[in-house]
């Protein structure tokens, strides 16, 4: 059986594989990371240390107030004399903190970054800019610590462009920085020693990886082939039982999702809308019919008003397309359209195509404002939207028909195929 273990009563250091520690810091009592994400038992800063024949190597470090407990734990099983490796795996400061100060401690150690880090790295550590030596590595490259070697994994995007793992070959671990991480705090540390982390695991994967999938399918492909006894993340447990799970988790996260494996159907295009009397509604229903028309477009009309944004957001991440109708009220688009494109910062959405409608009464801003927020959102809107001053008549409803069959068949490329 596997030892039990409680890091809250010591500040000593954790050995889970022969040589190699856990040297983190438990924040317990956070209930909100960087704004964005609830914590509702803390989280960890996880730190690591490996021992070699010829020399230690640190991988990654805390978030600067919790230098004290991270020096601490180093210090229980090393002398700073004998560090000759720092690996950053990510730069971000609740990792790369306690790094001026390492680095002062053990001038002689040599720090391995990525490519994409170096930048990072002088605007994250300015102060110290002067003193910075650094080597960059990629795939391929390993650096040896005598009989033990870390060999390096270009993954970047997860979820900062500088980020990178770090593979332990002898040991079998890899140290994933984010990767697999999640914000949970438990002083026993271990995946099988913990309470029920899944939420929590889930939970980060949706706001920090998910806007960053097809990078995720990029890294898997370097992290699937290696074998592993452990994952170290850089955050919440340390994955000993069954690791490769998480790794199946996070390639089930990923990989898009049924309606793209329908053969039928080649194209998405979701049509949302809202209206109060009934104006846009009509508006919508017309650009519907009329998209429905091109062969292979699968639309979906949704009225906002019986909306809810969660499922919302997972259709469209997965639609080609989008149209949003808005009436205009008081000069602006009507709230839950607001809400809707506000909510999109975990999904990527850049490229798609996206275009606006809406019935107005006298000043008609709604289409131009929701169409200036998609293309700060990077979407492309190849067509200009569709106002129409308040009851649609005949003609204009089949202006909305037009606009619609325009739409679908830029979708599914029809235009190019008429112009080449
Ligand atoms: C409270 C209220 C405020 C409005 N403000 C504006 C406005 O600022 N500019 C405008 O062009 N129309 C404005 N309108 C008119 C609506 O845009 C118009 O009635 C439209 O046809 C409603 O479309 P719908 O039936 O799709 O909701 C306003 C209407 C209401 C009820
Ligand atoms: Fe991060
Ligand atoms: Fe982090």
């Amino acid at each position: 059986m596997k030892d039990a273990v409680d890091v809250s009563s010591h500040r000593n250091a954790v050995e889970f594989a022969d040589g190699v520690y856990w040297i983190g810091a438990l924040d317990p009592t956070l209930r909100t990371f960087d704004i964005i994400l609830s914590t509702a038992n803390g989280t960890t800063y996880n730190a690591y240390m490996v021992k070699g024949s010829e020399g230690i190597a640190i991988v990654d470090t805390v978030k600067e107030n919790f230098s004290d407990e991270f020096f601490a734990r180093l210090e229980s099983v090393a002398d700073y004399e004998d560090i000759k490796v720092i690996v950053l795996n990510h730069l971000e400061p609740d990792h790369s903190g306690a790094l001026p100060e390492l680095m002062r401690r053990a001038p002689q150690a040599k720090l391995y970054i990525s490519r994409k880090a170096t930048p990072m790295l002088k605007a994250l550590l300015k102060p110290a800019k002067a003193a910075l030596e650094y080597t960059t590595v990629t795939t391929g490259d390993s650096v040896s610590l005598g009989d033990r070697t870390l060999r390096f994994l270009h993954t970047p995007f997860l979820h900062w462009p500088d980020t990178q793992c770090t593979y332990l070959e002898e040991e079998e671990v890899l140290f994933s920085g984010d990767v697999f991480g999640c914000h949970f705090c438990d002083k026993r540390l271990f995946n099988d020693r913990v309470g029920d982390f899944r939420f929590s695991f889930e939970y980060y994967y949706a706001h920090i990886m998910r806007p960053f999938k097809s990078h995720v399918l990029d890294a898997l492909k370097l992290i699937e082939p290696l074998t592993f006894q452990q994952i170290a993340p850089t955050h919440g447990p340390i994955l000993r039982e069954k690791p490769r799970s998480y790794v199946t988790r996070y390639r089930e996260l990923s990989t898009p999702s049924l309606s793209r494996e329908m053969d039928s159907i080649v194209q998405t295009l979701i049509i949302f809308y809202m209206s109060s009397y009934g104006n846009t509604a009509r508006m919508a229903d017309e650009i519907s019919e009329g998209a429905g028309e091109v062969e292979g477009v699968r639309v979906s009309l949704y009225d906002l008003e019986g909306g809810v944004i969660d499922p919302f957001v997972d259709l469209i991440e997965d639609a080609d397309a989008l149209l949003f109708g808005s009436p205009t009220i008081n000069g602006d688009a009507v709230k839950p359209v607001w809400d809707l494109l506000s909510s999109l910062a975990v999904i990527n959405i850049k490229g798609k195509l996206g275009g606006a409608f809406g019935s107005y009464g006298w000043s008609g801003e709604a289409v131009s404002m929701i169409e200036d927020r998609m293309e700060g959102l990077k979407m492309h809107i190849p067509k200009e939207g569709i106002r129409i001053k308040l009851i649609p008549s005949d003609e204009e409803l089949e202006k909305c028909r037009t606009f619609g069959r325009w739409i679908a068949d830029e979708l599914v490329g029809n235009h190019e195929a008429i112009m080449n």
